[in-house]
């Protein structure tokens, strides 16, 4: 079956394949002709995956889903939430949202933190969504060197290291992105497909 996936990150499409095995041909929008980049200017995660995954589905008719993940601060009353990617700058500069979010917990002893993905799934024409997190907290300074954006400063519950710290497959088991995927492959899984 072909499904279309809302990324042009190689790194998530290849996570999603390995998710949802062989029976799926996963189809990227660049496959299909689209290459703007899907709109994305609703309030709520929720709101931008339903947004991209709606978009992708008018443009091409295809099965489809999309992802939307945020960093919730507890002491920061759930920011940068939706704004994780764009939080200190209007690009996608992963070190300087993380020396702000340094700054914004400055003498903050609350440092409790949630990575949230929702994924929104078009499939025959009706939407679903699956969400995924993982609980934990704010590192002091950054460590380690692997996966992108907040790794080096989150540290999951239970863990003494952060996901910067941790090799791909460990960060899967443990991670946001890998639940809501995984709860979106169990789905299509019993749905038959
Ligand atoms: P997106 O919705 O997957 O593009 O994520 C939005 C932003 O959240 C990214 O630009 C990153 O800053 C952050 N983010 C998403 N997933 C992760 C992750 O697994 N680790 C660290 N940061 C992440």
């Amino acid at each position: 079956m072909k499904l279309l996936f809302a990324t042009h990150n190689a790194h998530k499409l290849a996570e999603a394949r390995a998710l949802l095995g062989d029976r799926f041909t996963l189809l990227t929008p660049h496959d299909c002709g689209v290459d703007e980049e899907p709109p994305e200017t609703q309030p709520t995660l929720e709101g931008n995956a339903l947004q991209k995954a709606r978009y992708l589905h008018r443009r091409t008719g295809l099965d489809c889903f999309a992802d939307d993940t945020g960093l919730e601060v507890e002491a920061l009353g759930g920011a940068p939430g939706v704004h994780s990617a764009r939080y200190a700058t209007d690009g996608h500069d992963f070190e300087a949202n993380n020396r702000l979010l340094l700054r914004n917990l400055e003498g903050q002893s609350n440092r409790r933190a949630r990575f949230r993905t929702v994924v929104a799934l078009i499939l025959g024409g009706e939407e679903h969504l699956f969400e995924g997190c993982v609980e934990g907290c704010i590192a002091e300074r950054p460590a380690g060197d692997a996966g992108f954006g907040y790794d080096p400063l989150f540290r999951p519950e239970g863990s003494d290291r952060t996901f910067a710290q941790m090799s791909a497959d460990e960060k899967n088991a443990l991670s946001h992105r890998g639940r809501a995927m995984r709860r979106l492959a169990e789905y299509l899984h019993g749905a038959g497909k």
